[in-house]
Parts: C-alpha cells; structure tokens; sequence
C-alpha cells in the first residue's frame, strides 16, 4: 500500500469523480427519505495543496487549480466549487476536500456516512477530519469487504464510493464484484466506481464486465485530459455509475463538454454511454389466445434489436449518430465514432445513447 491520494488531490480526476459525486448528493436530496454513504477506500478526507506531497505533483493545479478563478461556470460545477470554496472563505484556494469531506457537505443530518480506510496513518487522520460529525462512522477493514459488511443498510437508499489505487492488476475486476455484490445485496444501490485511464484498449474487458454485472442501468462518464494511448501516463478517467439518480444524464451532457474544454492538457475529450439501460416495465395483459390468422405482437419497446429506453423509461434514449442495432458492432481495428484526439476505441461496441465530445486542445 504505497499509494498516497495527497500527491493526487485535486486533479484532473477528482475534479470529475467530486463533481459527479456531488451532483449525485443533490439529485438524490430531491426526497427527503435518508440515504447511507458508503466509500470503500476513503484517504484522509481533506488535504492541504500547500502540504509537501501535493506541492511535489502539483496535479491539482491542473485541476481544480483551473477551475477555482473561473467567475462563470455552469450551475452544476457552481454547485461542487461551492463545496471548496466553503473550504476557502479567504478567497485563497488551498484546502481541497476528498471524497469524504465532498460527501459529509453534501449530506444532510438524516443521513450516515460509513467510511473505510486501509491504511493505518492514513485511517487515523480520516479519523481525526471526521471526529466533529456523529453522522460519519470511520472503518479501518478491508475496502473490498464493504459492500458484504456493511450492507443492507438500515436506509432504503445506498450511495457507495469504490475507488481504490490501482496498485494491483486485479483491481478491475475486484471493482466489478464489489459492485455486484453490493447490487446483490440492495438492487438500487447508487455504486459509482472510479477508474484510471490510461491506454483505452486495456478498459474493453472491464466494460463488458460492467455490462454484465447485473444493475438496472449503468451509466458510463469518462473525461480525457490527453489522447488515450499512452499506457504509462494517466490520460483521463472514467466514472462507472450503477442506478444513477434521474437527471444525471441530462446535467453531464451539459458539463462534459465544458468541463473536457477547461481541463483539456494535450487533448481532451469526454465520453457519456448507457452500459446498461433500463429495460421498460413490460406491461402484463390478460392472456389472449390470437385468433387464427392473428398476429401475437411484442411491445414495440422490447423487441429485439428496438433501443431501450433511457433512465426513467418514459424518454426514448436520445438520437444519436452512434446509435447503432448489433450491426454496427465496429470490427477490430475500426473506429467507432468521432474519438476524442488519438483516443482510440478499436472494438468497442457502440451503444444506443452513446455521446463523444469532439477534440479539444489544450
Ligand atoms: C484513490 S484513494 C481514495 C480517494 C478518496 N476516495 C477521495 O476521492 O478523496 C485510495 C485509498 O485507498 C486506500 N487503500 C488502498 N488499499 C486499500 C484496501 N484494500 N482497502 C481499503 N483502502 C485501501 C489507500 O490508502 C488510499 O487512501
């Protein structure tokens, strides 16, 4: 366990992941029934960017760092820079909050926040950031072990954070189970995985698992800061989200777009995507037998090959050029869409639904 979020605070990919988050908090406050925050692999909480680590990388300050002067952002990214400006009465931006910080903000007092550090230095500071919040419970366990130790909550609603190093090759597919199994346990549950992205090919496996991992819905976010086929530099990141509130959808097609403009280094690019879309309730009707020469129809809705529905299933998914049926499957080595700058998406399946950004230059 040598990674240490305070050389990262701040970054292009916090920028995403925090935001997001926050718009998830807000979308979800809309009713008033208490939710639990579950966050797996949780750092310290809160972080100084004049610190020595984060002042080694500088990361944040091509990220937040390019925010924080903005005088006009969309009223989402007003929202989330709301949260560290709280941060920073005096105007000067130097504490950034981690994801537990963002949350414990963003929550209200009906609502609990569980809390899960590994490391040992690392957990007693979490412990210490959260010490003053009798809502927020501090783990010191396994990350992976959450969803099976935690869950069900005694709240209806779940939203759970797994967003772990990357240290170690499995954790792809460690991230894939995690959710599965809090899906198993609450089918509703908000899991929002966080994912580096480094050359694109290597995420295919990982977003056919995604897939098939069983969620109602599962919506794909993922924000490039560079072209995404250098293995060895973290060129984006990816938001996976099961079971996203409604609206979210509608919000990031509006804040992608800027959002890859703003943080674009060498080129940027966004990319939203259904992995899994909701299927429609199929209405049940009283068993008719079809007289002789009668055709026996399916709901138009759920016929094979039809584009299902988008969120709350009372929209048709949105045109889109790469709408596509199963034959436009792109062929190995072809593109699908309009890829962000040098990003490449050999093989992927292009899902109904699916959004690029052009290229931005950073
Ligand atoms: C990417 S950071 C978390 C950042 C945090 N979620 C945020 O957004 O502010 C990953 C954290 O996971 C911790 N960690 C590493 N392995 C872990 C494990 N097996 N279980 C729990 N935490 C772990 C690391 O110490 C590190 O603090």
């Amino acid at each position: 366990m040598n990674y240490r979020h305070a050389f990262h605070a701040g970054n292009h990919a916090d920028v995403l992941k925090h935001l997001v988050l926050a718009r998830i908090f807000a979308l979800l406050a809309r009713k008033d029934a208490p939710l639990a925050y579950l966050d797996s692999h949780a750092g310290v909480g809160l972080y100084d960017l004049t610190g020595e680590q984060a002042t080694r990388t500088g990361e944040w300050e091509q990220g937040i760092g390019r925010l924080w002067p903005l005088a006009e952002v969309p009223p989402p990214v007003a929202d989330y820079l709301a949260f560290v400006r709280g941060l920073n009465p005096d105007g000067r931006l130097r504490f950034y909050p981690g994801s537990p910080e963002l949350a414990r903000r963003a929550t209200r007092p009906q609502d609990r926040l569980h809390l899960n550090e590994k490391h040992p230095d690392d957990g007693r500071l979490l412990k210490a950031n959260m010490a003053d919040d009798d809502r927020v419970a501090v783990h010191l366990g396994e990350g992976w072990h959450v969803p099976r130790a935690l869950m069900p909550t005694a709240e209806k609603r779940v939203v759970l954070l797994i967003d772990p190093p990357f240290e170690q090759a499995d954790e792809l597919s460690r991230c894939v189970d995690a959710l599965k199994e809090a899906l198993g346990r609450m089918r509703q549950t908000v899991g929002v995985i966080w994912y580096p992205i480094k050359a694109i090919r290597q995420l295919r496996r990982f977003h056919q698992a995604l897939a098939g991992c069983g969620a109602p819905k599962l919506l794909q976010v993922e924000l490039y800061v560079h072209p995404t086929d250098d293995p060895d530099r973290l060129n984006g990141s990816g938001l996976a989200i099961a079971n996203p509130p409604w609206g979210l959808e509608d919000e990031l097609r509006t804040v992608l777009p800027w959002l890859a403009t703003q943080l674009a280094q060498s080129a940027g690019g966004w990319e939203l995507n259904w992995l899994i879309e909701e299927q429609p309730a199929v209405e049940t009707q009283p068993a008719t037998v079809p007289k002789a020469g009668e055709r026996s129809a399916a709901p138009a809705s759920s016929r094979p090959g039809q584009p299902a529905r988008t969120a709350r299933g009372d929209k048709p998914a949105p045109a889109s050029k790469a709408s596509a049926g199963p034959d436009r499957v792109p062929k190995a080595g072809q593109r699908s869409g309009t890829p962000s700058a040098g990003s490449k998406r050999n093989g992927r399946a292009n899902k109904p639904g699916a959004s690029r950004g052009k290229p931005t230059r950073g």
